[in-house]
C-alpha cells in the first residue's frame, strides 16, 4: 500500500510523457496488439500514420484520438477479426484495409470525414458500420471485397470511385453530384443496379458486367463513358448533351458486347469528342442519337439494326463505318460523305451482312455485299482515340486493383 502510494505519481507522469510523444509522433506508429492500441486512450489527436501490422489478432478497438493526422492502415493482419473505434471522426490520411481474411465487423462509430478510402481484399466483410456516415472522401476504392452493401458512405462529390469485385454488391445507390477523374465498375455482383439519381457531371465512366444504370441528372461527360459486358436492357441519359470535347477531339462513348440491350436513348446528345461506338450488342435493333451534331472521332456502329437515325449530323471528323445484319438505307450518309463534307474521315456503309465487324477489329466479310469495300486502317477512320481513350481507363484500373 505504501509503496503504490509512493510510486503512482512517478507512473502516472511516465505514462503522460509517453502519451504526449505517441500522440504527438509524427512517424508511422506500428500496433501490433489490442494492448499496443490501448495505449492511445489518453490521445486526443494522433499527428502521423498508425499502422495497425500483422501480428495483431482478434478484435482490436483504437480509442482515444478523435483525428488520425495521416493515414490509418491495417495490412495484412490475417487474425484480426473486428476493427472500432468510438472516437475517430477524421482520418486525414488514408483509410487503408487490405488483406485482412477474417476481418468480419469494421465498426466507425464517428467517422465522417477521410481523405481516401482503400479498402481491398476483405473476404469477410459483409457491411460497413459507419453510424456517423462518411460524408467527406475525395477518392473510394472497395476492391474484392463481400460487402453487400456500402451504405455508410454517403459522399456528395469525389475524383475517384472504384468499385470491382465485390460479388455480393447488387445495389449501389448515391448522392455523388460530381466524379473529378473516373469512376469504374467492374465485377460486382449480378445485376448490380446502380444509381446516381443526383449526378450531373463526371469525367469518365466506365460500367462492366453491370445490370442497370440511372443517371437521370447527368449532363456531361468531359472523358469518356463506355458500358461493357453487361445485362443492362436500357441505357438511358436522357439530360446528357456531351461526352468528351469536340475541340481536343478527346473522349469516346461506347456501348460494347451489352447481350441484353435493346435501348439506348441519349436524345439530348449533341457532341461527342472522340469516338461514338456500338458493337456486338446482339439485341440491340435500333441506334438513334436524334440530336447527334458534333463528333471529334469517328462514328462505328455494327450488330443488326436498322437504319441509324443520325437527322442532325453536322460535322464529323473522323470516319463513318456502320456495318449492319439487316438491310438499311445508307443514301443519306453516302451524300453527308461526298458532297456536303459532313463526315470527312473514311466511309463505309453497309446492310445486309452476314458478319460484321467494328473499327479496329478486322474487315468485313458480308457475302451479300458484292462490293470488295475495305476498310483499311482503323486511324484513317480516327478511331484511335478511342482505342487510347480506353487505355487509359485500362491502366487506371491496373493501377487500383
Ligand atoms: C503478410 O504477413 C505475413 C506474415 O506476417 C508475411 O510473411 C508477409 O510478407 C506479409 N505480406 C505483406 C504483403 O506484407
Ligand atoms: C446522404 O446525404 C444527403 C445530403 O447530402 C442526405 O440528403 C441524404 O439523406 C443522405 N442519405 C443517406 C442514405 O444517408
Ligand atoms: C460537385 O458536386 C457537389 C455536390 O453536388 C457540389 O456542391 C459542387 O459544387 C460540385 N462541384 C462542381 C465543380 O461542379
Ligand atoms: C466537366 O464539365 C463540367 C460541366 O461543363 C465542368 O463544370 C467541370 O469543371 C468539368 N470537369 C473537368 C474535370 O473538366
Ligand atoms: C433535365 O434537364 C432539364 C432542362 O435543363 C431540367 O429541367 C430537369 O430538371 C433535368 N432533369 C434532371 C433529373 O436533372
Ligand atoms: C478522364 O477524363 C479527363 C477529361 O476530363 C482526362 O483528362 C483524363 O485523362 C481521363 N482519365 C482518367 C483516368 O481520369
Ligand atoms: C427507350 O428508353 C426510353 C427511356 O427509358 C423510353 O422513353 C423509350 O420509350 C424506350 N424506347 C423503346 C423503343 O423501348
Ligand atoms: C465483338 O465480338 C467479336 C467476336 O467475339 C470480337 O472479335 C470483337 O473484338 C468484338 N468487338 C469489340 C469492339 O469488342
Ligand atoms: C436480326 O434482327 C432481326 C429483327 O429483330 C431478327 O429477325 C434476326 O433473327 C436477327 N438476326 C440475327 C443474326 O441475330
Amino acid at each position: 500500500m505504501f509503496t503504490q502510494k509512493l510510486l503512482l505519481p512517478a507512473f502516472a507522469v511516465i505514462t503522460a510523457v509517453a502519451a504526449q510523444s505517441i500522440c504527438s509522433q509524427t512517424a508511422t506508429a506500428t500496433i501490433n496488439s489490442q494492448a499496443d492500441a490501448a495505449a492511445y486512450t489518453s490521445c486526443s489527436s494522433v499527428a502521423g500514420s498508425i499502422l495497425i501490422g500483422s501480428g495483431a489478432t482478434g478484435d482490436i478497438t483504437l480509442d482515444g484520438p478523435s483525428t488520425i493526422g495521416g493515414d490509418l492502415t491495417v495490412n495484412n493482419a490475417t487474425g484480426v477479426t473486428s476493427f472500432s473505434s468510438s472516437t475517430i471522426g477524421q482520418i486525414k490520411g488514408t483509410f487503408h484495409m487490405e488483406d485482412l481474411t477474417l476481418l468480419s465487423s469494421l465498426k466507425m462509430s464517428m467517422l465522417t470525414a477521410v481523405k481516401a478510402i482503400s479498402f481491398v481484399s476483405l473476404p469477410n466483410l459483409g457491411s460497413l458500420t459507419f453510424p456517423a456516415t462518411v460524408t467527406s472522401a475525395t477518392s473510394i476504392t472497395v476492391s474484392n471485397t463481400f460487402l453487400s452493401t456500402l451504405a455508410g458512405l454517403n459522399v456528395t462529390s469525389v475524383t475517384v470511385l472504384q468499385v470491382d469485385n465485390n460479388p455480393h454488391l447488387t445495389e449501389f445507390t448515391s448522392n455523388i453530384g460530381n466524379i473529378s477523374s473516373a469512376a469504374v465498375f467492374n465485377a460486382n455482383g449480378a445485376d448490380l443496379a446502380i444509381s446516381f439519381p443526383l449526378l450531373t457531371w463526371a469525367a469518365n465512366m466506365t460500367f462492366r458486367d453491370v445490370g442497370s444504370v440511372s443517371l437521370p441528372s447527368l449532363q456531361v461527360i468531359n472523358g469518356s463513358l463506355g458500358f461493357y459486358e453487361s445485362s443492362v436492357e436500357s441505357i438511358s441519359a436522357s439530360n446528357l448533351t456531351s461526352v468528351g470535347n469536340f475541340a481536343t477531339g478527346v473522349g469516346s462513348l461506347a456501348f460494347v458486347a451489352n447481350t441484353a440491350l435493346t435501348n439506348i436513348s441519349m436524345n439530348a446528345l449533341k457532341s461527342v469528342g472522340g469516338a461514338d461506338q456500338v458493337a456486338n450488342n446482339t439485341l440491340l435493333n435500333a441506334i438513334s442519337f436524334p440530336a447527334l451534331v458534333d463528333v471529334g472521332g469517328a462514328i462505328d456502329f455494327s450488330g443488326n439494326f436498322t437504319t441509324p437515325n443520325l437527322p442532325a449530323l453536322g460535322n464529323v471528323k473522323g470516319g463513318f463505318n456502320v456495318e449492319s445484319k439487316q438491310s438499311i438505307d445508307c443514301t443519306k450518309f453516302k451524300a453527308e460523305a461526298s458532297a456536303s463534307g459532313v463526315i470527312q474521315g473514311k466511309f463505309f456503309c453497309q446492310g445486309n451482312l452476314d458478319s460484321v465487324s467494328s473499327l479496329g477489329t478486322g474487315t468485313t466479310t458480308g457475302t451479300s455485299a458484292s462490293s470488295t469495300s475495305s476498310k483499311g486502317a482503323a486511324a484513317s477512320f480516327g478511331v484511335n482515340e478511342a482505342a487510347a481513350g480506353l487505355s487509359v481507363i485500362g491502366g487506371l484500373l491496373q493501377m487500383l486493383l
